[in-house]
């Protein structure tokens, strides 16, 4: 795992708040979230998408996290000039997600967009990426939710979510190879809502 260098993080985030608007307009739907859910999103980059979660579903709590500092500023500014002095619903704050700071059953939501290849010490490799999960599952609460977008390794993604007692709510190859999905936490003693 490694901080992208300056051009990376200029190109990711040069294009994050159109491809955000896609992909929440892809997902969005299938997220049922409660009203005013507990969102946290891992490796926000710029922060496109954590406004519009703020304008989409009024969180009661929005973590917006990134592991490299220098992604943290650009979403504290980029929010900041969107919303003005932050209400305190919204924090902003530094995730590794192999080890997330916060109890379990803390989330309604868990965005991972196109952040989970970069738990990897290469890319492609998929070595790190199953504690990652395991993680997000563990702060998740029970039928909380994991929205992702990823385009590496992601049949054996899949297979780790489903060991970990992920359900598959909806799963959509995206453009550029990406797949889209959405895998929901099971509920003790709830129907099995597989798709
Ligand atoms: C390709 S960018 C995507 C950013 C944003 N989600 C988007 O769609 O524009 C990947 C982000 O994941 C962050 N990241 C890398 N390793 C991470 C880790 N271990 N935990 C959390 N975030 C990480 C990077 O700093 C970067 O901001």
């Amino acid at each position: 795992m490694a901080e992208m260098n300056r051009w990376s993080r200029w190109f990711v985030n040069r294009s994050n708040a159109r491809r955000s608007a896609k992909v929440l307009r892809i997902l969005g739907p299938h997220l049922e979230l409660p009203a005013a859910p507990r969102i946290l999103e891992l490796g926000a980059g710029r922060g496109g998408l954590s406004a519009l979660l703020v304008d989409r579903f009024r969180p009661s709590k929005l973590v917006v996290s990134d592991f490299d500092p220098e992604q943290i500023e650009a979403a504290r500014s980029y929010l900041g000039r969107r919303f003005g002095p932050l209400p305190p619903s919204i924090e902003l704050r530094r995730v590794d997600a192999m080890q997330i700071p916060f109890e379990a059953g803390t989330f309604d939501c868990v965005f991972a967009i196109a952040m989970l290849h970069h738990v990897e010490a290469h890319h492609f490799d998929y070595r790190e990426r199953p504690k990652a999960l395991a993680e997000i599952q563990r702060v998740l609460a029970p039928g909380g939710v994991l929205a992702f977008s990823e385009f590496s390794r992601t049949v054996e993604m899949r297979r780790t979510l489903i060991e970990l007692g992920f359900l598959p709510r909806f799963e959509r190859p995206g453009w550029r190879g990406r797949e889209l999905a959405v895998f929901g936490t099971r509920v003790v003693g709830a129907p099995d809502r597989r798709s």
